[in-house]
């Protein structure tokens, strides 16, 4: 059964589905394969989001006892997207380049269904539906990916993706800045995870502050 072809209506009881069976073979020996995928297709700054995406990814793994292949390739993967499109589609885009990617390379079906699971719903966090994200392996990437946009490099990417907003009216786009941050240090959904965001809120709050804003 193809479980995501037709993301993205289906994608939460497909996820559902992976939730409940059981668990795919490991794929650790092909992740070289899908770094050297993922990185040539990044820019630099998303590349390195994703290196540090996948080092607390495979941290809360261990911590959350989830299977640290998928985790790993899906912390790889999760943003690949953004090569091909916009902020808004770069999650289902990321879905079709890890199953075209994936497929082509062999890897076990399950696995792969359950790396595009997480892949696809890490967006889920950027849309205030964070509920919906289903796997154990899903969360712990989309708590990454949230942790990592809570510290330094998240600072770097929202001041990239706030340039206007903070030329025109710096103090109002900073108070936006840090009301997001907050919110989204509320949205983790693994112990793990809500056990960091605290810090890494702090930190961000601690950088603007220093601003004067
Ligand atoms: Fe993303
Ligand atoms: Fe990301």
């Amino acid at each position: 059964m193809n479980l995501t072809k037709d993301l993205p209506a289906r994608l939460a009881p497909a996820c559902q589905d992976l939730a409940m069976s059981g668990r795919p073979a490991r794929q650790a020996g092909q992740i070289k394969k899908i770094e050297q995928f993922v990185s040539s297709k990044l820019n630099s700054l998303d590349w390195q989001h994703t290196l540090q995406v996948r080092e607390i990814a495979l941290k809360l793994a261990r911590l959350e006892k989830a299977d640290q292949a998928i985790v790993e390739a899906a912390a790889l993967l999760h943003d690949v997207g953004k090569a091909k499109a916009d902020v808004f589609s770069h999650a289902q885009k990321g879905g079709e380049m890890t199953r075209a990617f994936l497929e082509s390379h062999k890897f076990e079906q399950r696995f792969i269904e359950e790396v595009i699971c997480a892949v696809v719903a890490h967006d889920y966090v950027r849309q205030d539906k964070p509920h919906l994200i289903s796997t154990l392996e899903a969360k712990v990437v989309a708590d990454s990916d949230t942790l990592n946009n809570l510290s330094a490099i998240g600072i770097i990417k929202a001041a990239i993706y706030n340039a206007q907003k903070l030329q025109e009216d710096f103090s109002k786009t900073v108070k936006e800045i840090i009301a997001k941050a907050e919110k989204r240090s509320g949205q983790l959904l693994t112990r793990s995870g809500q056990a960091l965001a605290k810090e890494h809120l702090k930190f961000v709050k601690e950088f603007y502050k220093k601003l004067g804003a």
